[in-house]
């Protein structure tokens, strides 16, 4: 009999006809989330989990489902994961590292650009009749925004996903990178040219924020109304990484009364966002809804990321993408 796995929501076909040559494969086919409950009752009797970052995989979950081995999550971040309770009960983690670093930078420059020019203020301005009714096809003063040549860029967590941006920022637009994070990475100082600054001093340099951390106890809000603060006036923040990465009423705060310039979201503590937010009443904010690895390829090799995790799992491998490397202490893998 092969091992059960509860796929939380509707990846590729190809993919789960992969996966399904190992496993009896279940499939959450509607478009919304399956509820907790639903999450609960099926963990119960499943080997495998597949799970998304809106799915809250806690340990009072984990501890309800006797025969789960692997949370295989489709997802780089996995701060909706009880890592360590999983290690402890010997369950198995992966996520999809990698993969999606390219359009998740991507989408960090597209929110750069479209602040720093004013892209969807524009857009609106032509699209609502405004550029029509002022009857004025050019002004030297129209819609004025910011070049980036020359200007700092701060890189905060130079991870897989910062160093590209960091990279399309120096070579790609002639930026100044400075970037902060736990640990130096000298081989990237070297290479790219980027220089370290602790975080105080990055926020008072930079031209550009963009903030590249997973969310974790010592990353929540560390945007903050005090961090915000030594940010120049000039300054646009860009958040792809987690919105609880930055406190957003501060943030609310600063676009408003001018602290900072402007800022390019895709990531919100509550999530999805309220249009009613006060965010959305702001004109120097661009928002996006979470669509940092929404493209083809990514979205299709984090799925084939997560069917070669399973099914290395299922050989008795050690799967290629394990985040909890310490549960092979516990328990060796697979399902013998
Ligand atoms: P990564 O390679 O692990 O990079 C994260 C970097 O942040 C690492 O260099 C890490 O250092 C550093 N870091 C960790 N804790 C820190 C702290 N307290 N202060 C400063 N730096 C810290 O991860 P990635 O692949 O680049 O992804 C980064 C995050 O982006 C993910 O965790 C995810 O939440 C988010 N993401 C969002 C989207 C989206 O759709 N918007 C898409 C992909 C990823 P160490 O390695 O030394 O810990
Ligand atoms: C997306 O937000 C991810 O963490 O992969
Ligand atoms: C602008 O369109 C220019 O020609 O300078």
């Amino acid at each position: 009999m092969k091992p059960k796995v509860f796929i939380t929501r509707e990846l590729f076909d190809d993919v789960i006809e992969k996966i399904s040559q190992y496993y009896d494969v279940d499939v959450w086919d509607r478009y919304q989330q399956p509820p907790y409950e639903v999450l609960l009752h099926k963990v119960r009797e499943v080997d495998a989990l597949v799970s998304l970052l809106t799915d809250r995989i806690d340990c009072h979950l984990l501890q309800n489902a006797p025969k789960l081995r692997i949370v295989a999550q489709y997802a780089v971040g996995f701060d909706n994961i009880d890592v360590d309770c999983a290690t402890k009960l010997g369950i198995y983690v992966t996520n999809t590292p990698g993969v999606l670093t390219e359009s998740t930078a991507e989408l960090a420059w597209a929110l750069i650009l479209a602040v720093s020019r004013r892209i969807v203020e524009s857009d609106v301005f032509v699209r609502w009749g405004e550029w029509y009714r002022v009857k004025t096809a050019w002004h030297p003063k129209m819609m004025l925004g910011v070049e980036l040549k020359g200007k700092v860029l701060g890189i905060i967590g130079l991870g897989r996903i910062g160093r590209r941006v960091a990279e399309i920022g120096s070579r790609g637009f002639g930026m100044k990178v400075i970037y902060y994070d736990v640990t130096r990475n000298y081989e990237a100082e070297r290479e790219l040219g980027v220089e370290f600054r602790e975080l105080p001093e990055l926020l008072k340099e930079a031209d550009v924020v963009s903030i590249h951390v997973p969310l974790t106890q010592e990353t929540r809000h560390l945007i903050n109304e005090e961090t915000l603060k030594l940010m120049k006036r000039s300054a646009i923040l860009v958040n792809t990484s987690r919105g609880a990465v930055v406190d957003t009423e501060a943030l609310v705060k600063a676009l408003r009364d001018g602290w900072i310039a402007g800022a390019g979201l895709d990531v919100f503590e509550e999530e999805p966002l309220n249009p009613n937010h006060p965010l959305t009443a702001l004109k120097n904010v661009v928002i996006v809804p979470h669509i940092g690895s929404a493209t083809y390829e990514a979205r299709h090799a984090m799925a084939e990321a997560v069917a070669n995790n399973l099914i290395s799992f299922y050989k008795g491998q050690i799967p290629p993408n394990l985040v909890n490397a310490s549960v092979i202490n516990q328990r060796a893998p697979g399902f013998r």
